[in-house]
């Protein structure tokens, strides 16, 4: 246990991803802050350390993802995969959960204003995602790539240090939006509009963190070790 305490989220995660929901419950950040030993993490979230041992010692939960060797994968190959996999699903999923969103604030705002919030923080997220995954695939992922096939390529560390800020951004709205909505536990009197928003929310949620981490923890230290 004491071997685990002391590992970073970064690593742990990176050796299995579907710990992955474990941090999640926990709220602790294994995109941004994955380099901080879970001891660190749970000392500064005020969580006790064990619950989190116990339950990853006890993560049977392999569903989240399949367990794919992406730390094996050429950075050329798993920088294809993030804009199939998952800037896919994001550019899928975008405007169905916006439009959930702003219904559910229409109908339900005056009661409930958190779902007002909600809603606007979505479109934050939203915009803030289109520009960001452009900056990926046309000005980022093909430096990747090109870096890869030649050594000697000039690799812009300012779009990499500006896309790793993003990632922090978008993390923290998404946090905020998980604490709104605590945990995506719709209220019992919730409409099926209010159900299928949080469910939609928390699917989202998850892809996008296995998608930071992927990028921040994989794709990113291969291209300092080409
Ligand atoms: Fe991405
Ligand atoms: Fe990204």
């Amino acid at each position: 246990m004491s071997e685990l305490k002391n590992k970073t989220i970064a690593e742990i995660v990176s050796d299995d991803i579907s710990t992955a929901s474990v941090f999640k419950k926990y709220k602790l950040d294994f995109c941004g802050g994955g380099g901080t030993t879970i001891e660190n993490a749970c000392k500064k979230a005020n969580i006790n350390v064990g619950d989190v041992v116990n339950d990853l010692l006890n993560n049977t939960s392999k569903q989240e993802a399949p367990n794919l060797n992406f730390k094996d994968w050429s950075a050329e190959f798993l920088a294809d995969y993030i804009v199939y996999v998952h800037h896919t699903y994001i550019r899928q999923n975008l405007s169905i959960i916006s439009e959930f969103a702003d219904k559910v604030a229409k109908v339900h705002g005056q009661h409930e204003p958190k779902t007002i919030e909600i809603a606007q923080l979505f479109s934050s997220i939203s915009s803030e995602l289109t520009s960001h995954m452009i900056k990926e695939e046309f000005i980022l992922f093909p430096a990747i790539k090109a870096k890869t096939d030649n050594p000697h390529f000039e690799f812009d560390e300012k779009t990499l240090a500006l896309v790793k800020d993003e990632h922090e951004e978008v993390g923290i709205i998404i946090k905020k939006i998980q604490e709104l909505s605590a945990d995506f536990t719709p209220p019992e009197w919730a409409c099926n509009t209010f159900k299928a928003l949080y469910f939609k929310l928390e699917e989202f949620t998850n892809d996008l963190y296995q998608h930071i981490h992927l990028e921040n923890n994989i794709l990113f230290p291969k291209v300092k070790n080409l």
